[in-house]
């Protein structure tokens, strides 16, 4: 995961949005770090961590935030979005209600950051397929009308986060 005194050619700000316990906390552990927690604690304040890939020859330093789902625990919004040049807009897969949101997440994603933030959507935890509430089909069709990447992903188990992560990267690059 990155030899740290590797010389970087670039350095991408990514945001990850999305309502609590949707699973940004783990998609980012997962990521950075290749772990899992089952009992992942709701995140206070923002916190980030960034992992260093090599793309298209180039070496390029992720530096991934993460910020509460839960209002009173949410930092301040125009700061978190601040040089931000891609962003993860994530639901789960099994609760409607974190799809119904995401208008919401969009609104205010394009209301503080650069109007050329390169934007995925993604349904998480996939592996949960017998608790799905949400048919790919209705996030696909969202996606595609508001210009959208999208993906399904699971955390747990390590289905998709990378290609998530590489799809923004690929396409800011
Ligand atoms: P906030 O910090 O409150 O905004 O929540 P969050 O979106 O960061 O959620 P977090 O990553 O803490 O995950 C919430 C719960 O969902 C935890 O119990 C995780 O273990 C679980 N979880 C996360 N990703 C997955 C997944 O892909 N599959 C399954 N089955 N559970 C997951
Ligand atoms: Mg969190």
């Amino acid at each position: 995961y990155g030899d740290p005194n590797q010389k970087i050619d670039y350095v991408f700000k990514v945001v990850l949005i999305g309502d609590s316990a949707v699973g940004k906390s783990q998609i980012l552990a997962r990521f950075a770090r290749n772990e899992f927690s089952l009992d992942s604690k709701a995140t206070i304040g923002v916190e980030f961590q960034t992992r260093t890939l090599v793309i298209e020859h180039k070496s390029v330093k992720a530096q991934i935030w993460d910020t509460a789902g839960q209002e009173r625990y949410r930092a301040v919004t125009s700061a978190y979005y601040r040089g931000a040049v891609g962003a993860m807009l994530v639901y789960d897969i099994t609760k409607r209600q974190t799809f119904d949101h995401i208008p919401r997440w969009l609104e205010e994603l394009r209301g503080h950051a650069d109007k050329n933030i390169v934007i995925i959507l993604i349904g998480n935890k996939s592996d949960l397929e017998n608790q799905r509430a949400v048919p790919t089909e209705d996030a696909k069709e969202f996606a595609e009308k508001e210009g959208l990447f999208f993906l399904e992903t699971s955390a747990l188990e390590a289905t998709n986060v990378e290609t998530a992560f590489l799809t923004i990267l690929t396409e800011i690059f």
